[in-house]
C-alpha cells in the first residue's frame, strides 16, 4: 500500500511512525512533514491546501490512502475534491467530507446537532450582528464565567472565556460587529460554563460502525499548574485515571452512539476520526467540542498505545468493514511532554540546534517544529518535539519521559514539569 499523510506536526510524526510499522506499507509520503516524519517516510513539498497538487501526486505515486492530519483541508473539502474526480475517487480518504467536518468547522452546526440528538453539552444560543442586543440579554441571564465561541475555524483562538459581564459584552460586540476573527465570528455561540476536568476521547468510524481508541488528557496552558496562555498543547497522558469503565460506558452510550446514529440519520457519511472534547462534570460526560481529526499532542500518546495495524483500520474505514477489524491496545501508560521554544505561545526564535536526540532508546521522540540542516536538527516552530514513554503506571512513564527530556536541549528550550499533576493514579 502507498500512503500520503498530510500535516507537519507531532501528530503526523506519530501517525507516520505507526503506518511505517504496518506489514502492508510499501511507500509512505508526508506532505509537508517535518524532520521526524522524514525518518519514517519521505517528505513531499506540497501544501496541505493545494488540492490539485495533492491529487496529481496521488495519481503519480499510485496512492491507496490519503490520511488527513489537520482539520483545515477537511473543512475545506479535500474529501469531496477526491470523491468528485473519477481517478481520485479510488483513493481511500481517511478524514470526513466537508459536510461531516462541520462538526468541527461550525460551532453552531455542532451545537444544533447535539441538541437534536440529545447529546449532553452546555446550554447555548447563537447570535449574529443582527441580534446583538439579544446576545447581551442572553449574557445577562447567565452566570460568570461567560463562554463565547466564534462559529468557524479561528486557528484555535476562537473561544474566549471571561469573568466580567461588561468585558463579555464588549467581546461579543468585537466578534460580531468588528469581525475580530474575520468570517469565523460572523456567528457567535454563547454557552453556559461547565466546571470539571477535560479529557479527549477518539473514535475511528467508517460511517456504519466505530472503534474507540484509548482516551487521553492534554495540558493546554503554557505554565505549570495550568496557568498562563493557551498553547497547542504541552503534554498528554493516556489512560486517564478518572475515565473508569463506568465513566467510559456513559461516554459510549450518551455521546458516541448518539453521535454516530445522528450522523447517519442526517445522511452524513462520516469516515475518519472523531475527536470528542469532553468535560467530566460530577462524573457525567459533556461535550465541549467535536474535532474532525486526531488531537495534538494526544496522538503522541494514543497511537503508541494502539497495537493493531493502523492500515488495517484505514482499510476498514475505506471499505466500510471496520466492524470486522480488531482493535487491540497496549495496557501500559503512555505520557508525552512537549519541548517548546522559549517565548512560545508568544514570540520565539527558530533555527536553534537541537542536541541529545541520538542515544535515547527507551522513549519515542515525535518531532513537531523541526527541520534538518545537513546532519543537524534545528527548531522551526513553537512546539518543537514531544518525548513519549511507556510505563507500568503514570508515575513510571513520566519518570522516563522527564529523564530523557533532560538529555535533549536547545537554546531557551522549555517544558512543563508537572504533566499529569492533577490526575494522579490511585496507588497500585
Ligand atoms: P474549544 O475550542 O471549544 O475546545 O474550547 C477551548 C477551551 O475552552 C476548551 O478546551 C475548554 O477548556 C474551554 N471551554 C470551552 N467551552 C467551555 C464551557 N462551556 N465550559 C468551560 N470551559 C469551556
Ligand atoms: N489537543 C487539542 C487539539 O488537538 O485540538
Amino acid at each position: 500500500m502507498n500512503v500520503l499523510l498530510l500535516g507537519s506536526g507531532g501528530r503526523e510524526h506519530a501517525i507516520g511512525w505507526k503506518i511505517a510499522q504496518s506489514s502492508q506499507i510499501d511507500k509512505l509520503f508526508i506532505a509537508p512533514g517535518n524532520a521526524g516524519t522524514n525518518q519514517v517516510g519521505t517528505n513531499v513539498d506540497l501544501k496541505i491546501n493545494d488540492f490539485e497538487g495533492i491529487g496529481k501526486f496521488c495519481l503519480k505515486e499510485k496512492i491507496d490512502y490519503l490520511v488527513v492530519g489537520p482539520e483545515k483541508p477537511l473543512v475545506d473539502g479535500i474529501a469531496d475534491y477526491f470523491a468528485a474526480d473519477k481517478a481520485l475517487s479510488k483513493v481511500g480518504v481517511i478524514g470526513p467530507n466537508k459536510e461531516a467536518a462541520q462538526l468541527e468547522g461550525s460551532k453552531d452546526f455542532s451545537k444544533k446537532f447535539m441538541k437534536k440528538y440529545n447529546i449532553p453539552t452546555a446550554k447555548y444560543q447563537t447570535f449574529t450582528k443582527d441580534n446583538l442586543e439579544e446576545g447581551y440579554a442572553y449574557l445577562d441571564s447567565l452566570k460568570a464565567p461567560y463562554v463565547l465561541k466564534a462559529d468557524g475555524l479561528a486557528a484555535g483562538k476562537g473561544v474566549v472565556i471571561l469573568d466580567d459581564l461588561d468585558k463579555a459584552k464588549e467581546e461579543l460586540n468585537s466578534m460580531l460587529s468588528d469581525a475580530k476573527f474575520g468570517d469565523a465570528s460572523s456567528k457567535v455561540v454563547i454557552e453556559e460554563f461547565l466546571d470539571g476536568v477535560e479529557l479527549s476521547v477518539f473514535v475511528i468510524t467508517d460511517g456504519q460502525s466505530y472503534k474507540i481508541l484509548p482516551e487521553a488528557k492534554d495540558y493546554k496552558r503554557i505554565g505549570e499548574g495550568d496557568t498562563g496562555l493557551n498553547t497547542g498543547g504541552m503534554g498528554a497522558v493516556s489512560p486517564v485515571p478518572f475515565a473508569t469503565l463506568g465513566f467510559m460506558d456513559k461516554v459510549e452510550n450518551q455521546v458516541i452512539i448518539p453521535t454516530i446514529k445522528g450522523l447517519k440519520a442526517e445522511g452524513i457519511d462520516y469516515r475518519g476520526f472523531i475527536f470528542f472534547g469532553l468535560i467530566n462534570v460530577r462524573r457525567d460526560p459533556y461535550v465541549i467540542e467535536y474535532n474532525c481529526r486526531m488531537g495534538d499532542p494526544e496522538t503522541e500518546v494514543v497511537i503508541p498505545r494502539l497495537k493493531s495495524d493502523i492500515l488495517e483500520l484505514f482499510e476498514g474505514v475505506a471499505t466500510q468493514t471496520l466492524s470486522e477489524r480488531d482493535v487491540l491496545f497496549d495496557e501500559r501508560t503512555a505520557t508525552g511532554v512537549m519541548m517548546v521554544s522559549g517565548g512560545y505561545p508568544g514570540e520565539y526564535k527558530k533555527e536553534k540546534t537541537i542536541s541529545g536526540l541520538t542515544g535515547i532508546f527507551d522513549s519515542m521522540i515525535f518531532h513537531a517544529g523541526t527541520k534538518q540542516d545537513g546532519p543537524t536538527y534545528v527548531s522551526s516552530g513553537g512546539r518543537v518535539l514531544c518525548v513519549t514513554s511507556y510505563g507500568k503506571n503514570q508515575e513510571k512513564s513520566l519518570a522516563k519521559t522527564y529523564e530523557n527530556l533532560s538529555k535533549i536541549s536547545f537554546e531557551d528550550a522549555y517544558y512543563r514539569k508537572d504533566i499529569g499533576f492533577d490526575i494522579p493514579e490511585p496507588k497500585k
